[in-house]
């Protein structure tokens, strides 16, 4: 016995506070020039690199980013400070990534027509997790009150596409009926706001997509016609150490690589073609053709990067709204930018419409799903 499993709603969680491009690059270039004038000895001596200045024109160019969403904007804008301070939480509180994807969970359940009883699963996945144990999609499970199992798993920003596939493919076997899949992303905290190379790029949110039978659809639906994953190695992007750190001879010294790093113009290059490919091949396989494409709902890193893949998988330039992007609102949110567009850009599809779902990132990793309209 085999089910079809389908995506039968959305939710996103978007925090109350934004930046824009103005006040980022204000705040970058006050830390740039106060770290220059308690460094200008050792510039001077060409000891120490002075530090340019950022520019929103640069990064509007570069990325296509206006503005970005935060947990917290006054560590972050503070130059004596440059990171979110969040406030730490108890044993007996949620972390902040549960109540972030409760939220979008919510939502998604409220579009789905569904409660947490309809529910037999909770997948949270993300580039980066709170709490490593007992487990964010744990106390997700807990606040929500979904019977069941939870877990939580990590393939940087192609963490959405990958957990969908494992919740479709569950349900698919019937060995569970539905799943949420979540996605809250803290990138705010993983990114280093004082290098001008990348510290415009992430934002926070959080996604989250129902998981059912497509028979136990209350409503209009998207059907998972099929799915598939795909991982190569890079170290182009990475994040080093983690929870190790603090074993390391030099402690808990401050240094670049626990942040986010990357090369980015390699990954530019690299990911572009391996993305198209992808695509390309599973299209190819599932008898899809670049006409019958709807909408491609991608994963939002860069504006060129998404109109170039939209341009190779079509074979033309995407009319407009044909690949939606929402970067320029809310920067790269890691695993969940593709969610947000799909659930931002979705409802117009009508019945019988094939829409393709597909992230890439770190890893490197790139997933895609294949969906079609129904109701
Ligand atoms: N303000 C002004 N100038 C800046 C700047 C800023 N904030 N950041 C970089 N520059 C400078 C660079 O120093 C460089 O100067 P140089 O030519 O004198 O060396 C120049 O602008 C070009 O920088 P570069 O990094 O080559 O720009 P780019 O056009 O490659 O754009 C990215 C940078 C990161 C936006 C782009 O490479 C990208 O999107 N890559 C893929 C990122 C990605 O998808 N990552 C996945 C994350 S999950």
């Amino acid at each position: 016995m085999s089910f079809t499993p389908a995506i039968t709603g959305t939710g996103v969680f978007t925090p109350e506070l934004s930046i824009s491009n103005t006040e980022l690059v204000e705040a970058f270039n006050a830390y740039a020039d106060k770290f220059n004038a308690e460094h200008a000895d050792a510039i001077a001596a060409g000891e120490v690199d002075a530090k340019p200045h950022s520019s929103e024109e640069f990064i509007l160019k570069a990325s296509g980013i206006e503005r970005r969403y935060v947990m917290d904007k006054a560590g972050v804008l503070n130059p004596d400070v440059m990171h979110p301070l969040l406030r730490q939480r108890g044993d007996d509180e949620p972390s902040i990534m549960a109540e972030m994807a409760v939220d979008a969970a919510q939502k998604a359940l409220k579009a789905a027509g569904k409660t947490a009883a309809d529910v037999g699963a909770v997948i949270c996945a993300a580039s980066n997790l709170e709490r490593a144990y007992p487990a964010v999609a744990i106390e997700i499970q807990d606040l929500l009150g979904v019977q069941g199992f939870a877990f939580d798993m990590n393939v940087a920003c192609s963490s959405a596409t990958f957990g969908i596939q494992a919740a479709a493919d569950m349900v698919r076997s019937g060995s569970i009926r539905s799943a949420l899949v979540v996605n809250p992303e803290i990138c705010s905290a993983h990114l280093e706001w004082r290098d001008r190379d990348c510290h415009f790029i992430f934002g926070d949110v959080a996604t989250a997509v129902l998981i059912e039978r497509s028979e136990d659809a209350a409503g209009p639906h998207f059907e998972i016609k099929s799915t598939r994953c795909a991982t190569e190695f890079s170290n182009n992007i990475r994040n080093n150490n983690g929870y190790l750190r603090r074993s390391r001879p030099d402690g808990l010294a401050d240094r670049r690589d626990m942040q986010f790093m990357q090369n980015g113009r390699k990954v530019f290059k690299e990911v572009l073609p391996m993305v198209s490919q992808h695509i390309a091949g599973h299209m190819a396989d599932e008898d899809v053709t670049a006409d019958q494409l709807k909408r491609l709902w991608l994963h939002q890193a860069n504006k060129s990067m998404n109109d170039f893949i939209g341009k190779k998988v079509l074979g033309r330039d995407p009319a407009p709204g044909e690949q939606p992007n929402i970067l320029q609102d809310y920067a790269n949110t890691s695993s969940a930018g593709s969610i947000i567009a799909f659930s931002q850009y979705s409802d117009d599809l009508a019945e019988g419409d094939t829409g393709i779902i597909c992230s890439f990132g770190a890893g490197y990793s790139v997933g895609s799903v294949i969906v079609e309209r129904r109701g």
